[in-house]
């Protein structure tokens, strides 16, 4: 549980979505930390999920008469009043007391959807109580080996009023998340899934030791026989496997590395949007499966420049993890705020009146896969690293043939 008595800087004071992070930092627990913060083996995708939109430069036009500009579109059939959805973390309760729960009603004031976890501390049934009339829910499902068990979550979700169940398929093993394994996983697990078999290598071992690695495209048949709800795979990370989400029927898509914390080295969400972009349309199929995409977005600017290359909308986690800790439901509320004043700020300087007018001749991509001389800091082996020890010589001691 998070330690909320240290005093944390007043919410008008926060700026932007670091602001929160550098909080969270403080009043987290550091085994919450760790497991809110962690990504995968040396943490470089984790990092060039965020600095590959570095690489992306606008070409603003001017003269539009941007007065007005309006953030609303649609997803899976459902209005949203921002281009952007609170996606799956699980375990909210590290973070605070409320766990999920906060993240649901700060949705729900704010007129966007909530992709809801399957390891989430708080049940399915009290997030979507939590809810208020109208809004709406998707489900994140981990799949289980034990099939019927599986089934019952999913139509309860269905049941329950959920407008899109999203699989993820990037998890078929856990990846090392080393900050993360090397604390010990203290508190109640999630209930929906079994038993925590292992405490101590960190929390995702701890709650995920049930993910199925046997799933395969021949299952998507299966889910179909036992939901009406649109379905979306969340992890594609090819052109490929974009186009073969298509073959099979799938509604959409989510471009996502899973925050750094799966594959290290796999590349940033955005690099992987102008892939399979590119493919859909060389297909002529653009507009058939939406196309969410997530991972590293912290600015207003992120998020226009992933609408101007093609996305139906933009996922967004541990940012809204961190507001949550330091501030509750509020934090949430004022970080999707600030997001809201930023795209704004940015369509206007764009020459975008709404989301249709966000075209990609706005965004230049040329450097965004080129890799070659881009730095990423590698900071866990430049920590460790101890360069060849040099130690300085009295040259009175040397001897007189070293002199
Ligand atoms: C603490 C944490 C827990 C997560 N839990 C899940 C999960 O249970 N299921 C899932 O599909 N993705 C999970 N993810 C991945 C997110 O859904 C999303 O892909 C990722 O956080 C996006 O990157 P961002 O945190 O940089 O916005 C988790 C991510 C974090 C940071």
């Amino acid at each position: 549980m998070a330690t909320q008595k240290l005093a944390v800087p007043p919410l008008s004071s926060v700026l932007n979505l670091f602001d929160f992070e550098a909080v969270a930092r403080r009043v987290l627990t550091p085994n919450a930390w760790a497991y809110y913060s962690s990504g995968a083996d040396d943490e470089l995708t984790l990092r060039e999920n965020h600095s590959a939109f570095h690489r992306i430069w606008f070409r603003p036009r001017v003269l539009r008469n941007v007065r007005d500009v309006r953030l609303e579109t649609v997803f899976l059939g459902s209005p949203t009043k921002l281009p952007i959805y609170i996606t799956a973390t699980a375990l909210g309760k590290l973070g605070h007391p409320q766990g999920e729960v906060a993240l649901t009603r700060a949705a729900g004031t704010r007129g966007i959807v909530q992709m809801m976890p399957t390891l989430a501390s708080c049940s399915l049934d009290e997030m979507m109580d939590a809810a208020v009339p109208g809004q709406s829910q998707w489900f994140q499902l981990y799949v289980n080996p034990n099939r019927e068990l599986t089934r019952k979550i999913v139509q309860h979700a269905e049941a329950r009023g959920c407008k899109g169940l999203f699989i993820t398929v990037d998890a078929p093993a856990l990846g090392h998340r080393e900050k993360d394994m090397r604390t010990k996983f203290e508190i109640d697990a999630p209930k929906v899934q079994g038993s925590v078999s292992e405490r101590t290598q960190g929390a995702a071992r701890a709650i995920s030791g049930f993910i199925d690695p046997t799933l395969d495209w021949d299952d998507i048949r299966w889910f179909r026989s036992i939901t009406k709800m649109p379905i979306a795979l969340k992890g594609i990370q090819t052109a490929e496997d974009a186009l073969l989400a298509h073959q099979h029927g799938i509604d959409a898509i989510v471009l996502s590395n899973h925050g750094g914390r799966q594959l290290d080295t796999s590349r940033s969400a955005i690099e992987i949007l102008v892939e399979v972009m590119s493919a859909l349309e060389h297909e002529g199929i653009v507009g058939k499966m939406e196309v969410y995409v997530d991972g590293g977005f912290k600015r207003g600017s992120d998020i226009v420049k992933a609408l101007a290359l093609g996305a139906t909308g933009v996922g967004i986690g541990r940012p809204f993890l961190y507001a949550m800790s330091g501030y509750g439901q509020e934090g949430v509320e004022r970080a999707l705020d600030l997001l809201k004043d930023e795209m704004e700020m940015v369509m206007r300087m764009l020459g975008a009146r709404s989301l249709k007018e966000l075209t990609r001749s706005m965004v230049i991509t040329k450097d965004l896969t080129t890799h070659a001389g881009v730095s990423i800091r590698d900071n866990l082996s430049e920590q460790i690293y101890e360069p060849l020890a040099y130690t300085s010589v009295d040259p009175a001691k040397l001897p007189a043939s070293k002199l």
